[in-house]
């Protein structure tokens, strides 16, 4: 917290859900999704305000993963819109979202184990203009693109400690060591906003302040940061703003210190026993979605290399 310099843009928003905010850089509306008989999201209205840092929390099940899998176009709705810098992304597959400049992390890491870390956070530039066939026939223009991802790759791992592990296999990887990596990766895009599906899970405690420092710079260097936690510790320490999610629904919003206090918040979330992941089913299923459309991402990068 200290030296935070940062004028944020709450200032006479009101702590309730759906609140109009400012700048927002997403806003849903309307968006259902159900499973069966199982409504897993129901948002009405909600807006993430632009260069912040906005948690997003409630207990396991409330639907956070869905609403990130919806957002960024790993999943689609039974109803709703949806914008991203005031464009609609319905319909929008994953990549293409990725690519105009909103991307995720998983739960679960789904860094590819068969390519190395420095692999693996190339293929994180994709989007950049390293993908288009035209610019690809151009050596010099190519070269150059190469160095500068490098040496954004070689920067990022260095952010996050991993700059020895560059040559590794990411499934040599430790656990907390892929998240790092995940995030790291996401970061190659430069993308405008960054959803980070419970990053802090499985780091380990004495790297978890780094990468809170990290997630703070990310913001500094202009970058909306939406995040998934369960610790509210965490959620105190960096977030500017909270979403509080329960049974699909948005039931509160605000800054973090008037969450905390707020009594449906404790009801649904902070008296409940939260330490459960989702069912490994589920979260496989999300994982083979996501490896698919990373192969898939790879494969037309394999495609414009020739
Ligand atoms: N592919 C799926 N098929 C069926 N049900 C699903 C699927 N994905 C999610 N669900 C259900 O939707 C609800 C919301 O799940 P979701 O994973 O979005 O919750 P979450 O808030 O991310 O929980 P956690 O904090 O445990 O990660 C849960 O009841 C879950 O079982
Ligand atoms: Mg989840």
């Amino acid at each position: 917290m200290s030296g935070e310099t940062v004028t944020l843009p709450f200032e006479g928003v009101a702590a309730e859900p759906g609140v109009p905010k400012p700048d927002p850089i997403l806003v849903a509306h309307g968006v259902r999704r159900t499973f069966g008989g199982l409504t897993a999201v129901d948002v009405d209205h909600l807006e993430v305000q632009r260069g912040a840092i906005t948690a997003l929390i409630g207990p396991n099940g409330a639907g956070k993963t869905t609403f990130f899998n919806l957002m960024t176009g790993f999943d689609r709705p039974d109803e709703g819109t949806w914008a991203f810098n005031g464009r609609s992304l319905a319909g929008v597959p994953a990549h293409r979202v990725a690519r105009l400049g909103m991307v995720r992390t998983f739960q679960l890491t789904k860094s590819l184990a068969r390519l190395s870390v420095i692999e693996n956070m190339k293929l994180g530039a994709t989007g950049q203009h390293g993908e288009s066939f035209w610019r690809a026939l151009i050596p010099p223009l190519w070269q150059d693109q190469e160095r500068e991802i490098e040496a954004r790759a070689t920067d990022l791992l260095g952010r996050f400690n991993l700059v020895h592990m560059s040559k590794e296999f990411a499934g040599t990887l430790s656990g907390g060591q892929r998240k790092l990596l995940e995030m790291a990766r996401a970061l190659m895009s430069e993308p405008e906003i960054a959803m980070l599906d419970e990053p802090m899970a499985g780091v380990n405690p004495a790297l978890k302040q780094s990468l809170l420092d990290h997630v703070r710079q990310v913001r500094r260097d202009g970058t909306t940061v939406l995040f998934v936690e369960h610790d509210m510790d965490v959620v105190q320490d960096i977030s500017d703003w909270v979403i509080v999610m329960a049974e699909g629904q948005i039931i509160a919003e605000g800054p973090p210190d008037v969450i905390v206090r707020d009594q449906a918040v404790v009801d649904a979330y902070l008296g409940a026993h939260h330490d459960a992941a989702v069912s490994f089913e589920e979260e496989e299923k999300q994982l083979e979605a996501a490896e698919a459309e990373e192969e898939a991402a790879l494969q037309r990068q394999a495609e414009v290399r020739g």
